[in-house]
């Protein structure tokens, strides 16, 4: 970007919801009213919103759409590092470039963002369909600079930290459906998919990768036909409250500046709509239904089958959909 185009968007940015004038703007930066005009015109062809009032001057929409670091960085708290941020176009899959990158030793914090994926994958290795308008990002946690009872806490941990910031950013309350899908309104919104290295020899968890994948102002229509009917977005495109860098620097936050609390399986539950209702259970060697019953200090699910013994789940698929014989 030339240097007065990112003059005239720094200017803009940090006066976000407000108009200046152009006079204002060219007298502000030290630059001619007709240069403004040319970047604003130039910003616009690159997406950026400008709204222009003939009296008061311009003023920049919420840069929903836009993913830049120094977008992220003006909402990140001081302890969380932009410059371990990483953001593409477009990549096969933000876990592979992350479990790439950790296994070459990037530090604690080192986040990659794709506005796109080629190749996105969810738990059990499914593809997970990741077109314009989403987040798609992956956060590498090393386990030595965590202070975590356990382990596999780390996904509820992932899962409550994403709905606080949904809440807090937008208010919105979604429902964490068993392990990690969140849902507003029935519709999956966010799924997150945590993955580990560990030390081939010692058998010593090395990283965590956490990826978080978020339909934010996503065309559902841009799914495949099949998940039309169960994926939603947090917006409709050109109707959004905050932009996505807000929303990644609320993450970031959560995430990278707080301790997995005690109380963190609690947090979790209370997020789920699904405990005290019938579910079925979906594995490999066919379905049964049960009752989801509770969550235990490891972030299992205990179900409840018809003959009242539990059975304790850790990684199999649940569906909450109404059971059909
Ligand atoms: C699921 O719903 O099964 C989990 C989906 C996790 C998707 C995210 S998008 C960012 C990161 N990169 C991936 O390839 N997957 C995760």
């Amino acid at each position: 970007m030339t240097d007065t185009k990112s003059l005239v968007l720094n200017y803009l940015e940090d006066n976000s919801g407000r108009f200046s004038s152009g006079e204002v703007i060219a007298k502000e930066l030290k630059l001619s009213r007709n240069s403004v005009w040319k970047a604003i015109e130039s910003l616009r062809r690159e997406g950026y919103i400008i709204n222009a009032s003939p009296r008061r001057g311009y003023s920049l929409s919420a840069p929903a759409d836009n993913i830049t670091i120094s977008g992220i960085a003006k909402y990140l708290s001081p302890d969380v590092d932009s410059e371990l941020i990483t953001i593409y176009d477009e990549l096969e899959s933000t876990n592979k470039t992350a479990r790439s990158m950790a296994s070459f030793d990037a530090p604690h914090g080192s986040v990659i963002i794709s506005k796109t994926q080629t190749g996105g994958t969810g738990r059990k290795k499914r593809h997970f369909s990741s077109p314009k308008g989403g987040i798609y990002m992956s956060i590498i946690l090393r386990p030595e600079k965590m202070n975590i009872f356990d382990y596999s806490l780390i996904t509820p941990f992932a899962g409550v930290c994403v709905c606080k910031a949904l809440e807090s950013a937008i208010g919105v309350f979604p429902s964490i459906k068993w392990l990690n899908d969140l849902y507003i309104d029935d519709k999956k919104i966010c799924g997150i998919l945590s993955e580990a290295g560990t030390d081939f020899d010692t058998g010593e968890l090395q990283y965590i990768v956490i990826g978080i994948g978020i339909n934010f102002n996503s065309d559902i229509n841009e799914f495949p036909p099949d998940l039309r009917k169960t994926a939603g977005s947090l917006f409709e495109k050109g109707a959004e409250t905050i932009s996505k860098d807000r929303l990644i620097a609320d993450i970031l936050n959560n995430i990278l500046t707080n301790d997995v609390p005690d109380c963190i399986v609690e947090e979790y539950k209370s997020r789920m709509k699904m405990l005290g209702s019938p579910i079925r259970v979906i594995t490999t060697n066919g379905n049964y239904e049960a009752k989801a019953i509770d969550v235990n200090e490891k972030g299992k699910l205990i179900v409840e089958l018809p003959d009242k013994t539990t059975k304790i789940l850790s990684s199999e698929d649940v569906s909450t959909k109404s059971i059909k014989p």
